[in-house]
């Protein structure tokens, strides 16, 4: 049966990333027999500025009755300061749609591609597991006496037993799936006495479930330096939506930097969307110059997801053979445009 996916490109490089995940996903349609219905939303910073309309009413219920899948570019626009439709769109989507699991990969594919000497592709190769429905990204909080010297802030961090043993478990379950060997959960729990010692306890008593998983524990500011001092010890890592967020930007440098790295956010059996990790980089925008690779990862990982294993194989493969090849963009030191880095990856799965 037909698949259903909303495309929503969004600001900056979003719709030139997206355009070629989508060329990509057509080059795996006719190769794999991939069968997707594919709906565009012009959703974004342009639609908001001239109708002030973000995330349209019924879109979430739309999406949850209609859809199987979202692809999503970028969202954000030096026009608008406070960045309200890409809080109602992106975080929007994660929130209402319960997508609690961010799904980062830190995949290295080409020993070229890394700033750590002497690394190889096996050295770096790990998934994070980030919660993406609670933590820090709640906003709840307020202010106090705003504009005065005594002004107050406040912005609380939630966990739930809930949404803690749901990433966990997911963590653990993907670890048991795809026969990785040690699961590690990353808090600040020696300073966050409350809220990360709730982690703590979950993972140790989950793991209980999981005997033949190694498990391990680091703090947030020691993992920042073992990612680059020693990332093959790695293999899933679990962590909250800050520290997650945090770490999955220093882990897309560790294979290559922001333009390479593919992101899920994902409710296991349902609706789920899908985006690169990058964000809208307005000074490259429209230039033809913004490196397709994350979108198409991203393809990838939606098309995965969706039950095209083969496909989704089809794609990465052909992506670590156009690096091979140097059919790439600038910031890979490759001289092609957006349009023929897409291309370069298309003809490879077609060809295979
Ligand atoms: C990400 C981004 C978002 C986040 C921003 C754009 C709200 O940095 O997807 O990592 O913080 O989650
Ligand atoms: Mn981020």
């Amino acid at each position: 049966m037909k698949k259903r996916v909303g495309v929503i490109p969004g600001d900056g490089i979003g719709p030139e990333v997206i355009g070629e995940a989508v060329k990509v996903i057509e080059a795996a349609s006719q190769a794999f027999g991939v069968e997707l219905e594919l709906t565009r939303f012009d959703w974004g910073a342009e639609k908001y500025l001239r109708e002030g309309i973000t995330l349209p009413d019924g879109a979430v219920e739309m999406f949850q009755k209609e859809y199987d899948a979202i692809l999503a570019g970028a969202f954000g626009d030096p026009r608008v300061k406070d960045n309200k439709h890409a809080h109602d769109i992106l975080l929007g989507l994660r929130f209402r749609l319960d997508l609690y699991v961010n799904l980062r990969p830190v995949k290295l594919l080409d020993e070229k591609l890394t700033p750590l000497k002497g690394r190889t592709m096996t050295d770096i190769d790990f998934v994070i597991f980030r919660e993406n429905t609670e933590g820090a990204y709640v906003n709840v909080g307020g202010v106090f006496k705003t504009g005065t010297k005594d002004e107050i802030a406040v912005q609380e961090e939630i966990h739930t037993r809930h949404g803690v043993e749901r990433i966990i478990r997911a963590a653990f379950d993907y670890a048991r799936e795809h026969k990785r060997k040690r699961v590690t959960l990353v808090d600040k729990a020696n300073v966050m006495r409350y809220g990360h010692d709730l982690w703590q306890r979950t993972f140790f008593e989950l793991a209980q479930g999981y005997p033949e998983i190694e498990v391990s524990h680091q703090f947030v500011d020691s993992m920042a330096l073992l990612m680059v001092l020693n990332p093959d010890q790695w293999d899933v890592v679990v962590t909250n939506n800050m520290f997650g967020d945090i770490l999955s930007d220093l882990g897309a440098a560790l294979t290559g930097g922001l333009g390479l790295a593919p992101s899920g956010n994902i409710h296991p059996g349902r609706v789920s969307l899908f985006e690169p990790v990058h964000g809208t980089a307005p000074a490259l925008a429209g230039k033809n110059v913004a490196n397709p690779i994350g979108a198409t990862l991203t393809a990838a990982m939606m098309l995965e997801y969706l039950g095209y294993r083969q496909a989704a194989l089809a794609i990465e493969a052909a992506v670590v053979s156009a690096i091979h090849a140097g059919a790439v963009t600038q910031d890979l030191r490759g001289s092609l445009s957006t349009t023929e880095a897409g291309d370069a990856i298309a003809v490879r799965v077609r060809d295979r």
